[in-house]
């Protein structure tokens, strides 16, 4: 897929640009045509030669000394795609805003091309507000974010921030490209009849008061969307905002008990089920009439356990394949033995307290299990780029033979 595409590699300037060294050569190694531009910080840390070496082109660095008139729209209009390894905090800021002031911003601008981003940064750079707000203008602009993953940093430090491996870029590129080209003629999935579950569901307490959580929605209706883009015919049930321009059947409902009965409704009748809603694992016995006041003192609220709509599913004779989630905080142990205990075909599991991944969030890290237990960590994707991994696996899974 790379062989023969023509490739624009940005640098910007963070220590993971050394890495970019390596990727621009596996670049060349599979057939690309690589031309790099890199900014001015980015030449403190990676020699210009050496990307000059790698790529058999010098590096753009400015307007103004460049033998082309207008490097910057030259660069753009030849590239198939457009890579940013590693793009700093500050140059994502750049992008997100439009600010082209040096040849590295003002290509991303002038390029109809796909373009990858692969963020490096310390952590505190990555979870600030602003680089986060920055992180889902790009996304929603359509680039293409790979990463960061967790790991060790520059000066001794770990955490979320450091840059995907060459080769994670590889595939991302290949993807991008690939997407570009066919995005409207995909439909792998045509024939194919899907459930799946969003959003948290609300117990309640009380006509005013429930039991709830973070769920927003975002990752089940981002599967929801892709299946049915791929031509599969959707029945999504929710308690969330469904997506809008899909053609999908969408089932709103409130509690655990409503999502289990639309669902079980369903279930026999699909080849797909997905459960990414977050439901209650408990609900209060009785929900009050009228609304509890304060003067009437603490309310003792008595529990039991909601039903278990992935167990319900796995039970059914004629069962579709199925998927579940798995929201963990700090330990994926609780995935892992839902994906060999529950009786799934494979299980998604996330933990929400991770910067950018889990609820309400427009970006998700997921690890993917099967029920032997091997697993599949990704790195830092869109939810939109989640969903399509995800159903590339499960056809690939389910395909015959
Ligand atoms: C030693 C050192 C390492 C740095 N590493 C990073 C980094 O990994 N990520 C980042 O966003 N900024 C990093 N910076 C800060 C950027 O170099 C700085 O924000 C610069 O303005 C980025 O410009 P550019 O995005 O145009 O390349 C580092 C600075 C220094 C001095």
């Amino acid at each position: 897929m790379l062989s023969g595409r023509r490739i624009v590699l940005g640098v910007s300037g963070g220590v993971a640009a050394y890495k970019a060294a390596y990727l621009a050569r596996r670049l060349v190694e599979v057939g690309a045509t690589v031309r790099s531009v890199m900014t001015e910080s980015a030449v403190h840390f990676l020699g210009a030669q050496t990307l000059a070496a790698v790529t058999g082109h010098h590096p753009v660095g400015g307007f103004w000394d460049e033998a082309e008139v207008s490097p910057h729209t030259d660069l753009g209009q030849w590239a198939d795609a457009m890579v940013i390894a590693p793009a700093t905090a500050a140059t994502m800021a750049k992008l997100a805003t439009g600010l082209s002031d040096n040849v590295l911003i003002a290509t991303a601008l002038a390029t109809e091309a796909p373009l990858v981003v692969a963020p490096a940064m310390h952590t505190e750079m990555w979870e600030n507000p602003a680089t986060q707000r920055n992180v889902r203008t790009l996304l929603d602009d359509g680039v293409t974010i790979v990463g960061p993953l967790s790991g060790a940093l520059a000066g001794g430090d770990s955490g979320p921030g450091r840059m995907v491996e060459p080769e994670d870029i590889l595939t991302a590129l290949t993807e991008v490209l690939s997407g570009s080209s066919t995005e409207a003629s995909v439909r792998d999935m045509d024939g194919y009849a899907v459930l799946v579950t969003a959003g948290g569901t609300r117990e309640p307490i009380d006509p005013v008061r429930y039991i709830g959580n973070r769920s927003s929605g975002k990752m089940g209706n981002a599967i929801a969307g892709e299946a049915a883009r791929r031509g599969a015919q959707v029945s999504l049930i929710t308690t969330a905002a469904p997506p809008s321009g899909a053609a999908i059947e969408v089932v709103r409902v409130e509690t655990a008990q409503q999502m289990a009965d639309a669902t079980w409704e369903r279930a026999g009748e699909v080849d797909f089920a997905v459960m990414a809603a977050a439901v209650a694992d408990f609900r209060p016995r009785q929900a009050e009439d009228i609304k509890l006041r304060r003067g009437d003192g603490l309310p003792v609220i008595d529990v039991e356990p909601t039903p278990d709509i992935l167990a319900g599913i796995a039970a059914m004779e004629n069962r579709p394949y199925l998927v579940g989630f798995a929201a963990e905080t700090g330990s994926m142990e609780g995935a892992l033995r839902k994906a060999t205990e529950k009786g799934v075909d494979l299980l998604v599991g996330n933990d929400v307290t991770r910067a950018g991944s889990g609820f309400a969030t427009d970006t998700n890290e997921v690890t993917v299990y099967a029920p032997s237990g091997e697993s599949d960590r990704w790195p830092l994707l869109s939810k939109r780029e989640v969903a399509r991994r995800l159903w590339d696996r499960i056809l690939e899974d389910r395909k015959p033979g």
